[in-house]
């Protein structure tokens, strides 16, 4: 594995890699979702190709009351499960790398950006559009692979490369989840013990859903539904949690044999704001 701080370096590799490249970025932190997502970079390089890993903490993403400095930087594990994991180039910037004193361009997505952790982290979604923009003129992957975990941002992400053009294929990832169906996130580790215990009502919460979904409930009575659970979760504060189009991310008022449906939810619980979605099956 070779690992990169300066683009320069990354240019340097890139011109020697001849296969197809694929590029999973990253906050660090790495857990097993992420080294999920490696692990279908290296079958979609195949044997030819090379994967490549970003861990980048990326401040413009942050909110001025956001984590950004207690975010986790476990650099040594981190380059350890990319190296058991097979990946050809780590990309690992530091700031000013990534971002002049004086930059002054963002690319901003103006339609799903705007809604649900957008509307809650104002800025969010032009900090995430910006760095992966950057990453992908950096690194020039054939395929990028995004998790379905962060929904929201695999949706602003495919737009942002349909329209602004680039050559990329954007793969998303299933959401990989704890034995009791808490989802998987770098964040999960500051979940206290009690909150910790509670955490799996919401992926509940949304298999119930799904179910109900499949008997023929309607769209405004699964969100109902969804709220009244989620709001029962001792100590939870409910953000969000809607049924909407999987790509337009459009609320739905009614299920037809053409929807793609998929409901989103945010809690905050012991201090920690967690996120999931599930795919609902649709009674045709
Ligand atoms: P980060 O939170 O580190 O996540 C990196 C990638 O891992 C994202 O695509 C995210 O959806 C995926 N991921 C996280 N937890 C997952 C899980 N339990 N199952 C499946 N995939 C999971 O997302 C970011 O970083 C940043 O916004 C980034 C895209 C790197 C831009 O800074």
């Amino acid at each position: 594995m070779i690992t990169a701080v300066t683009t320069a370096a990354v240019s340097q590799w890139r011109r020697k890699t001849l296969g197809k490249v694929v590029f999973v970025p990253t906050m660090g932190a790495l857990h097993a979702g992420h080294a999920a997502l490696i692990r279908r970079a290296r079958r979609l390089a195949g044997k030819d190709g090379a994967v490549a890993v970003s861990i980048f903490v990326n401040p413009t993403q942050f909110g001025p009351n956001e984590d950004l400095s207690r975010y986790p930087r476990p650099l040594r594990a981190d380059e350890a499960l990319c190296r058991s994991e097979g990946v050809d180039l780590l990309f690992r910037p530091d700031i000013r790398e990534m971002y002049a004193s004086d930059f002054s361009v963002a690319v901003s997505e103006k339609s799903l950006s705007l809604r649900f952790e957008g509307a809650e982290r104002p800025g969010h979604f032009d900090g995430v559009c910006t760095v992966v923009a950057m990453l992908f003129q950096i690194i020039r992957p054939d395929i990028a692979v995004f998790g379905e975990k962060d929904w929201q941002q695999l949706a602003v992400v495919r737009r942002m490369v349909r329209d602004l053009k680039f050559p990329i294929r954007i793969v998303g990832h299933p959401i990989v989840r704890e034995e009791d169906g808490l989802a998987l996130s770098s964040r999960n580790r500051f979940l206290p013990p009690d909150a910790r215990m509670m955490a799996p009502r919401i992926f509940q919460a949304l298999t119930a859903a799904a179910m109900e979904a499949e008997g023929g409930a309607k769209p405004a009575s699964l969100e109902r539904q969804l709220r009244r659970d989620l709001g029962r979760i001792p100590g939870a504060t409910l953000s969000y949690a809607s049924i909407v189009e999987e790509t337009t991310l459009e609320p739905i008022g009614r299920f037809t044999s053409e929807t793609k449906a998929r409901a989103l939810v945010a809690v905050k619980l012991g201090g920690v704001r967690l996120l999931d979605n599930l795919a609902l099956p649709i009674a045709r």
